[in-house]
């Protein structure tokens, strides 16, 4: 026996409906927002991710799935999706087109990670981003998108927003160096990972979740105090409109991401209800990256969600998306009347019904148990009898009431019936 490979899963068919819940409602709020779809291709050359993820991030310095092809190029499967869009952006020279460029995506991405509940190796996500504007309007726009998508999932009852500005390259090398000036006399007693952020980049030693560490990490500097008029203006000017759109957040100087590519906003919504791994949906302003990739310098905002994490905060919640189940069943009790079956489920699916058929020679009351495993409202009996009438007996299963309804006039039938249940 063969296993999947750790830190992987199957989304198996009986499942499959709350997947399609999250995609459809993703689909359906990004086109609210003008958002289309981008499809980009599972790996790139390492180099996107390095150069663009950055090379200082957990990310890149340990989690990706790297390898060499056959032609001896070193490849990457994608460990998240914005640096693939700022790639296929600039390559298909989509600048020259309207502004700003607004696209969404539904990705699997892949990181060699520790696994745990709601981390995987290979997970899925919705993400979404935004180009060629600078105003705090586009962040809070990719904010209340982030957030009306979480409310038509229904979760929102369980997730926090947290925002942050972690400023601009000039601000924050003010700041990096107040935060060595603070953390210097303290480095001995911290952690590795910090250790070696400390050089490289020492606001990421603010989300360091060792025990050790923590007590130093809470009294350091915050960046928030260190934010350039601009930077600060344009942080205000995204609380506004979050708080005059309704949308309520915390300022949490905490959020630093573990993305290099950030500046001025990041944000999180997080879920008490998730454990360890609370983080359901990320994202931030990241006006550098699409001129570090060679294009001309373009701002960009845009976040991603976790599929896996919003399924586990459904279930948590006891959230359940409706699940389409058989419309109706048709029954053939004999071998004649299962052959009518074959050809009057295929006239009702080209009405637009879902339904079966047996298609094991099952008996009767097999049958009928079947029709109830797969929640088939309406079984539709046909015998001999039927057979020469023209007319089918369909039962509700729900009721028990039956009626006898000509073959023709099926379809009308149980789609009316539907409606009615339907409301
Ligand atoms: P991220 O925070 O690395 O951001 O990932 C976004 C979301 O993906 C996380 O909040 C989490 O829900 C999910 N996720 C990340 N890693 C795992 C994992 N190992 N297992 C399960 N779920 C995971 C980004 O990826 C950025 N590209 C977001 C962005 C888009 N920023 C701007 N535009």
């Amino acid at each position: 026996m063969i296993n999947i490979p750790k830190g992987t899963k199957d989304a198996l068919p009986s499942e499959i409906y709350k997947w399609h819940f999250v995609e459809d409602t993703a689909r359906r709020v990004s086109e609210k927002y003008g958002f289309k779809e981008i499809r980009t291709p599972v790996f790139e050359y390492t180099e996107l991710f390095s150069r663009g993820v950055g090379d200082t991030t957990d990310v890149v310095t340990k989690e990706m799935y790297t390898f060499l092809d056959k032609g001896g190029r070193s490849v990457t499967l994608r460990p998240e999706g914005t640096a693939g869009v700022a790639r296929a952006f600039i390559e298909n020279g989509l600048a020259g087109g309207a502004m700003p460029f607004k696209t969404y995506y539904l990705i699997s991405a892949f990181r060699y990670e520790r696994p745990q509940a709601g981390r995987l190796r290979e997970f899925h996500q919705f993400g979404a981003e935004l180009y060629g504007a600078e105003g705090p309007e586009a962040d809070a726009e990719a904010i209340v998108f982030a957030y009306r998508f979480l409310r038509e999932i229904g979760v929102t009852t369980a997730v926090r927003l947290r925002i942050n500005s972690i400023g601009c390259p000039a601000c924050r090398a003010k700041y990096q160096e107040a935060l060595r000036d603070y953390f210097r006399p303290h480095l001995a007693e911290m952690c590795e990972d910090c250790r070696s952020r400390f050089d490289k980049n020492p606001m990421r030693m603010i989300d360091c979740k060792e025990e050790g560490c923590k007590k130093y990490t809470l009294a350091a500097p915050r960046m928030l105090d260190f934010l350039c008029e601009d930077c600060k203006a344009h942080f205000e000017g995204v609380k506004a409109l979050l708080t005059a759109a309704g949308v309520s957040y915390d300022v949490d100087p905490s959020i630093v991401r573990g993305l290099d590519y950030y500046s001025r906003t990041v944000f999180e919504f997080t879920s008490d209800a998730l454990g360890a791994q609370s983080t359901v949906l990320g994202g931030g302003r990241y006006d550098t990256l699409l001129g570090q990739l060679g294009a001309k310098p373009t701002p960009a905002v845009g976040f991603a969600a976790g599929i896996e994490r919003l399924l586990m905060l459904l279930d948590a919640l006891r959230v359940s998306p409706a699940e389409r189940k058989a419309d109706c069943y048709l029954l053939g009790m004999d071998r004649a009347s299962r052959q009518k079956a074959f050809l009057l489920a295929e006239e009702l699916r080209s009405e637009g019904l879902v339904c079966e058929t047996d298609l094991l020679g099952r008996s009767v009351k097999a049958q009928f148990k079947y029709a109830d495993k797969l929640g088939a409202r309406y079984v539709v009996v046909l015998g001999e009898e039927e057979l020469k009438e023209g007319a089918a007996e369909v039962k509700d299963m729900e009721t028990s009431a039956s009626a006898r309804v000509r073959f023709g006039a099926l379809a009308q039938y149980i789609r009316q019936r539907r409606k009615k249940d339907n409301g």
